[in-house]
């Protein structure tokens, strides 16, 4: 279903850049020879159905350890394979992602195969490595995800010989990697590069993440994560609950602002220039 949803992408992208109505070629104008790029529009539509299974299994993972609706017709253990399989996939959408934009880098290096292939190594994987424009903090924060989510997700099969407890403390933060790929896309993505509809779209998706999270902050599946009414007796006890206290407020704050974003409609996008002269951004 993925490389499918995948194919769909790529070829709404295709077309998109043929007719000359994506954003991609105001951007860099150089690409507008769709044939010449096809790897590239490819490696964005990786990084589209990444995004979109991350969401998924994120959604999945936050009704697994929260709340989940009385009348959902998925029992827990079909829910967890879901979660599983979904979490998988993203790692290998995001590898893809980053290896055909790699994979572009290489076909457009008129260096030999040998160093081109390291050039485009380094400037795709290693994080530094690429450093001109935007990518010089975008890139990084998308490695960063990419480098994350396979610790944190794949800990899962080692759960026995690490401990329940490390395992479910180490596989919380996998909502970092969400918020790295997140902050990624709306940085670098030339398809929401400017403000309109789509970019906004995005930011509105965040909601119900948000609140999922908030909800599963505030009523745990698991009794043990539950917060006490008041904090303990002890000063450690006291600093857990104030922190619990915290990141339950930071929830709210995120949820607020992400309302704010969204009906305001200043989200970051950058202006969409004139139509009658060639864009002077840099995307390197
Ligand atoms: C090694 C890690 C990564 C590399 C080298 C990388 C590279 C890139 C590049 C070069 C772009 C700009 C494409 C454009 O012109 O729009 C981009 C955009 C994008 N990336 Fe990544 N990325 C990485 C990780 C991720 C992750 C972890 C996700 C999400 C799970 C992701 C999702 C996206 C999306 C949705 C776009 C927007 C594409 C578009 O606008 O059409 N990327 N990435």
């Amino acid at each position: 279903m993925a490389l499918l949803i995948t194919a769909a992408i790529f070829v709404l992208l295709y077309i998109r850049i043929r007719n000359k109505t994506s954003s991609t070629v105001t951007v860099m104008p150089f690409m507008a020879d769709a044939g010449g790029f096809w790897m590239y529009f490819l490696s964005q539509a990786f990084g589209w159905s990444a995004l979109l299974w991350a969401w998924g299994t994120v959604i999945l993972g936050l009704m697994l350890s929260g709340p989940r609706p009385g009348r959902l017709p998925l029992s827990g253990p079909r829910l967890e394979r879901l979660h599983r399989t979904t979490s998988l996939n993203t790692i290998a959408l995001i590898a893809a992602h980053a290896l055909l934009f790699g994979a572009e880098l290489v076909r457009h290096d008129t260096a030999s195969w040998n160093s081109a292939v390291a050039t485009a190594f380094v400037e795709a994987l290693v994080p530094g490595g690429y450093d001109s424009g935007t990518g010089k903090i975008a890139i990084p924060i998308g490695q960063a995800a990419l480098y994350l989510a396979i610790p944190l997700g794949l800990i899962f099969y080692v759960r026995h010989r690490i401990g329940q407890k490390t395992w479910r403390i180490l596989h919380r933060c996998v909502i970092v990697v969400y918020v790295l790929s997140v902050w990624h896309t709306l940085l670098y993505g030339t398809n929401v590069w400017y403000d309109g509809w789509f970019r906004t779209s995005v930011w509105l998706l965040q909601l119900p993440i948000a609140a999922l999270l908030l909800l599963r902050l505030m009523r745990p599946a698991r009794r043990s994560e539950k917060l006490p009414g008041r904090p303990g007796a002890t000063a450690g006890a006291r600093t857990g609950w104030a922190l619990r206290v915290g990141g339950r407020l930071v929830v709210v704050a995120v949820l607020a602002a992400l309302v704010a974003v969204v009906a305001s409609g200043s989200d970051g996008g950058r202006s969409v220039p004139p139509k009658d002269t060639t864009s002077t951004h840099n995307h390197d």
